[in-house]
């Protein structure tokens, strides 16, 4: 993939974060994600590129766009596997609570997961600890080896984890091994992008979040040289035949960076729709103005951009769409 596509990504990941930056704390998490994922679906339109959505805002019949299968750009080479999350953190947006981001990665065509909307057990680090940790291993193992690669004490290592009582297990494993622990009402592809910045304070993921989700982030942490390594947790008979349909023949198995994200070309972009401990939230600056903080990386080199955009909204129209 081009360099070029790098910046387009984020502006697609930006404008879908100011569209639905107005709704924070205003308890619609509907109408916020409606309004990202409209704001998205149109930027994609004007990026050159023939692109399918293989991680998106639900199946054809049940989601009016952005939905799994949909094609998008201008229908011209590189062929693309798309993965978006408009808004990630519906519900941290709804109130306006922190590490709501509008999120996308994009990679070549048949190299994304096609993960189902379901469950999937994980655990991310950042470059230090890759490679150094594993599902299977005991939290407390776990800890240890994140402790020693970032040469620190397990007392001084922070564990992020979504605040959900089925996580209630790991929680008292962290304790008990002595590390710190951030537990988080929603987000966890912030969370699992943190662990890859140490200046965020988080060493590592533990828990259960949404399988695309999970490829989202992993793509993240492929650029960043990270870790995630996955299992789907189906629930029902039809959720598990649509593993099998994905050739994950066995369930159980670990699901490491090259099945989530195969190969080293992959760009993800985020934008912060709300505060977080990487990215900055929306700001509406006055005089029709908006400022915009987004992280844009790509996995074939590495680099990883900040990108802090003012946006002159009185001439922001997209397709007929004031932003
Ligand atoms: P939404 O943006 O769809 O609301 O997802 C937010 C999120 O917290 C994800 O970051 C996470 O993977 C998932 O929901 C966890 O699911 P649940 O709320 O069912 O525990």
């Amino acid at each position: 993939m081009d360099r070029e596509l790098a910046l387009e990504i984020v502006r697609v990941t930006e404008v879908a974060a100011l569209n639905c930056a107005r709704w924070m704390g205003r308890g619609q998490k509907n109408e916020a994600d409606a309004a990202a994922t409209n704001a998205m679906r149109m930027m994609f339109d004007t990026v050159q590129m023939d692109g399918t959505v293989v991680i998106g805002e639900g199946e054809m019949d049940e989601a009016p766009m952005l939905y799994i299968g949909e094609r998008l750009g201008t229908g011209v080479a590189p062929k693309l596997d798309v993965a978006v999350d408009p808004l990630e953190g519906t519900n941290i947006l709804a109130k306006g609570q922190w590490n709501a981001m509008a999120v996308v990665a994009v990679a070549p065509e048949g190299t994304l997961l096609h993960a189902p909307d379901m469950y999937m057990e994980k655990i991310a680090v950042g470059p230090r600890a890759k490679g150094r940790v594993h599902l299977d291993a005991s939290v407390a193992e776990n800890l240890r080896a994140v402790a020693e690669a970032a040469e620190k004490d397990i007392s001084d290592v922070v564990a992020v984890i979504l605040d959900r009582p089925r996580h209630e297990h790991i929680i008292q494993q962290v304790r008990a091994a002595g590390a710190r622990i951030k537990l988080i009402t929603d987000g966890d592809v912030a969370a699992a992008l943190n662990t890859a910045f140490p200046e965020t304070g988080v060493d590592i993921l533990f828990g259960i979040g949404g399988a695309p989700e999970g490829v989202l982030a992993a793509a993240a942490l492929k650029c960043m040289g990270g870790e995630l390594q996955g299992r789907l947790l189906p629930e029902t008979d039809e959720q598990r035949a649509r593993c099998e349909a994905m050739g994950i023949g066995d369930i159980r198995r670990v699901l490491t960076m090259e099945d989530l994200v195969r190969g080293d070309d992959a760009i993800f972009a985020a934008t912060g729709v709300t505060d977080g401990e990487l990215l900055r939230g929306v700001r509406f600056i006055g005089q029709s103005r908006a400022r915009t903080h987004s992280v844009v990386m790509r996995a074939q080199t590495g680099t990883v951009r900040f990108v802090d955009a003012t946006h002159d909204l009185s001439r922001k129209q997209l397709n007929g769409l004031q932003i």
